[in-house]
């Protein structure tokens, strides 16, 4: 799939503007803090209703502005879809081929697409809670209904926690709360372990082939609930765990056990690379992790994903960096640099290059094969 048309307003730095994009490969370049990374969260807002830098939303509108806007035209399976998101202080709103809706959930099924950021490419050694986001991002996008059921599942937490701050906390809405828990949380645990038995045996072929055979990759889920197949079983262990941990949950007012502690392991050979990897094993390790969320993406919906390469060409040596390029060619892919070598463009599909200045991009060259047929086509958009 791909985006072919972008509005913004009051988005960041920018104030207005309109773009058209190349189908294969679009580069932007600029100086830092011109607004690169800006224009890719852009389209990201499209794909997942939310930033993939920051939690706060409000952030992103313009410096005195009230209220942005984001629109874009995606490209299907040869279906045109307009998406747009709206937001002011007060709410966040979402459009679909002209229907409001107002959750994120609302958008998730329509586009499809991975973020390769400097921050995903350290995914491998950062703290648990990346590597849940890193789940998390994923199943979103292929299972519609996991956003609903980790939401929910979080809303319980915070209602528990709530009951466990109290000066005596009422036990019979523990009791309540530990039930709401087990429901959703049981439904996480499932969808993650579907999601990484899959990125397992994907990922493993993948870094071997980043590797040329020399490393054997194997990352695996590391429940903080363990997993049971059968439902009832499932229950016992849960609500088992809770009990368990009710007593210091009391004593320290939060809960402590949950798929919200969850995590991944990652090991290199029987190594684990999280805490004894070089530094440029984490790195290959994560790409083949990314790559390996392409394959699903594609795998469970049929769908080549829109690529955002967010200055992570730059991190990558230049082994690495031609096997990223290579195993994108099929997709749309967005890369920003504040410098590109001859080299390297001439190592990309045909595409368009875009300079970005102090919130504003230009669509400049095309280049690659066709540049000119390219060129004609494009400015009867
Ligand atoms: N809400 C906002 N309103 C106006 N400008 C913003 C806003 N948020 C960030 N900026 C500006 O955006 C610039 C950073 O843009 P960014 O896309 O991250 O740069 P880069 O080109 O290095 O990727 C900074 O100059 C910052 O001041
Ligand atoms: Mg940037």
């Amino acid at each position: 799939m791909r985006i072919n048309r972008l509005e913004l307003s009051d988005f960041r730095n920018y104030e207005k503007q309109i773009l058209f994009f190349h189908e294969k490969t679009n580069i932007i370049l600029g100086n830092n803090g011109q607004g690169k990374s800006n224009l890719l969260e852009a389209i990201y807002m499209l794909s997942m209703g939310k930033s993939f830098r920051t939690q706060k939303d409000l952030e992103m509108i313009r410096f005195g502005a009230n209220f942005l806007r984001v629109c874009g035209s995606f490209e299907k399976g040869g279906r045109t879809t307009e998406t747009e998101v709206m937001l002011s202080g007060e709410e966040k709103k979402f459009r679909i081929d002209g229907f409001l809706g107002s959750k994120n959930a609302d958008l998730l099924e329509n586009v499809y697409m991975v973020v390769f950021s400097p921050e995903d490419m350290r995914i491998v050694k950062e703290d648990p809670d990346k590597r849940r986001r890193f789940m998390d991002r994923e199943l979103f996008q292929i299972k519609p209904l996991y956003y609903k059921d980790l939401s929910r599942y979080k809303k319980s937490v915070l209602h528990r926690n709530a009951v466990l701050k109290a000066e005596i906390p009422n036990e019979d809405m523990l009791d309540v709360w530990d039930e709401n828990l087990f429901k959703y949380g049981s439904k996480i645990i499932r969808e993650r372990r579907y999601f990484i038995e899959k990125l397992k045996k994907i990922s493993m072929d993948i870094h071997a082939s980043v590797t040329d055979g020399k490393e054997f990759l194997e990352v695996s889920y590391a429940p903080d609930i363990a997993f049971a197949e059968d439902s009832e079983e499932q229950r016992d262990i849960f609500i088992g765990r809770l009990r368990e941990c009710r007593a210091s949950d009391m004593a320290r007012r939060f809960t402590g056990a949950g798929p919200h502690r969850d995590d991944m392991s990652v090991f290199i050979g029987g190594m684990d690379v999280k805490r004894f990897g070089s530094q440029g094993q984490q790195r290959t390790a994560a790409l083949s992790l990314k790559l390996a969320e392409l394959s699903i993406i594609k795998e469970e919906t049929g769908e080549d994903a829109i690529i955002l390469l967010d200055d992570v060409l730059s991190e990558l040596d230049e082994e690495r960096r031609r096997f990223l390029i290579r195993s994108l060619s099929k997709n749309q892919v967005f890369i920003s640099a504040a410098e590109m070598s001859a080299e390297i463009r001439e190592s990309l599909p045909a595409g368009r290059v875009y300079f970005v200045s102090a919130g504003r991009a230009e669509p400049a060259d095309f280049y690659g094969e066709n540049a000119e047929d390219a060129e004609n086509l494009f400015y009867k958009v």
